[in-house]
């Protein structure tokens, strides 16, 4: 069969290839940008466990203004950086898609929402309806293959780590109780 045999020239292709050429692959089917307000629309609501509501609240929502402040500006000269919220030494960590082709930003993304869902859980343009997105829940559509993710510690130390000027030893499991923000539905059957 034709599919079979498309199927089995991948494998060899991606074995051959070894890990850089799966790394290519991937950053070849990159996702778009959609921005927290398109999240907002669904993940308001008290319902649906606010999510949205819960990470405006947090220091992550407010990691673009932050790079305004006193202290930003400090650390930054100390740096010879003129203005943090222009430096990629200091936004690679404080924004969403920091340094991503423009192409792939949406309409409603806006780099003041510092760091926002997409940060953690992948760029959204291609999970983010609803029919998607309950096809994942409902574990008929695998999430990593529309670009969602389900971020672990691995996710977080991309930022949490040594590189930032005011990093605090990481830890995964009190960090992540500070911005969790469950499925009600979920949090009951526990
Ligand atoms: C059109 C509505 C809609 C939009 C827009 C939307 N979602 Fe969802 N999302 C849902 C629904 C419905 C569920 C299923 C949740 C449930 O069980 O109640 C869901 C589930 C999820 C889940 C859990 C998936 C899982 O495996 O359990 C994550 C994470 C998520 N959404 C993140 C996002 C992010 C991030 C955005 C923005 C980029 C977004 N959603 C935009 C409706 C939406
Ligand atoms: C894109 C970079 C980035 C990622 C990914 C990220 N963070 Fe953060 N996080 C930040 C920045 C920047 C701040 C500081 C924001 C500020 O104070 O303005 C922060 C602050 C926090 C805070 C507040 C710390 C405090 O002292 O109150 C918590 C909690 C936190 N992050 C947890 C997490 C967890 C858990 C993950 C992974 C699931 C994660 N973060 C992933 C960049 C990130
Ligand atoms: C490697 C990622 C990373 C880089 C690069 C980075 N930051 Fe941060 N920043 C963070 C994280 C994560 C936090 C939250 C503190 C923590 O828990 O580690 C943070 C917190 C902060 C805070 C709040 C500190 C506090 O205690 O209230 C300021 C101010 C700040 N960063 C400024 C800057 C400036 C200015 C730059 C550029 C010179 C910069 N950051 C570069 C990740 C980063
Ligand atoms: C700093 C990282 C981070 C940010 C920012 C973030 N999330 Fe999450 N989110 C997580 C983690 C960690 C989990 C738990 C993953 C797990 O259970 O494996 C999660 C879980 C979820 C779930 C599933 C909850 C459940 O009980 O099944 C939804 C829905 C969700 N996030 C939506 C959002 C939306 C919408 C935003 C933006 C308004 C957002 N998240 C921002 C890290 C983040």
């Amino acid at each position: 069969m034709k599919k079979t045999w498309t199927l089995t020239f991948l494998f060899v292709f991606v074995f051959a290839a070894g890990a850089t050429g799966q790394e290519k692959a991937e950053e070849e089917k990159q996702h778009a940008f959609i921005g927290v307000a398109k999240c907002k629309t669904c993940h308001r609501t008290a319902k649906q466990g606010e999510q949205f509501v819960l990470w405006e609240k947090s220091k992550h929502a407010k990691a673009y203004e932050t790079l305004a402040g006193h202290e930003a500006k400090k650390t930054a000269k100390e740096k010879g950086i003129e203005n943090p919220q222009t430096a990629k030494e200091c936004l690679k960590c404080h924004v969403t898609a920091y340094g991503v082709d423009e192409k792939l930003l949406g309409e409603k993304y806006t780099i003041t929402a510092g760091v926002g869902c997409e940060s953690c859980h992948g760029a959204g343009a291609d999970y983010y309806k609803r029919k998607t997105m309950k096809a994942i829940t409902a574990g008929t559509l695998d999430g990593a293959t529309v670009g969602l993710i389900m971020p672990d510690e691995k996710v977080c130390v991309g930022c949490h780590n040594e590189e930032s000027p005011y990093y605090k030893k990481f830890d995964f499991a009190a960090m992540s109780k500070k911005i969790a923000h469950p499925v009600p539905k979920a949090a009951e059957s526990k």
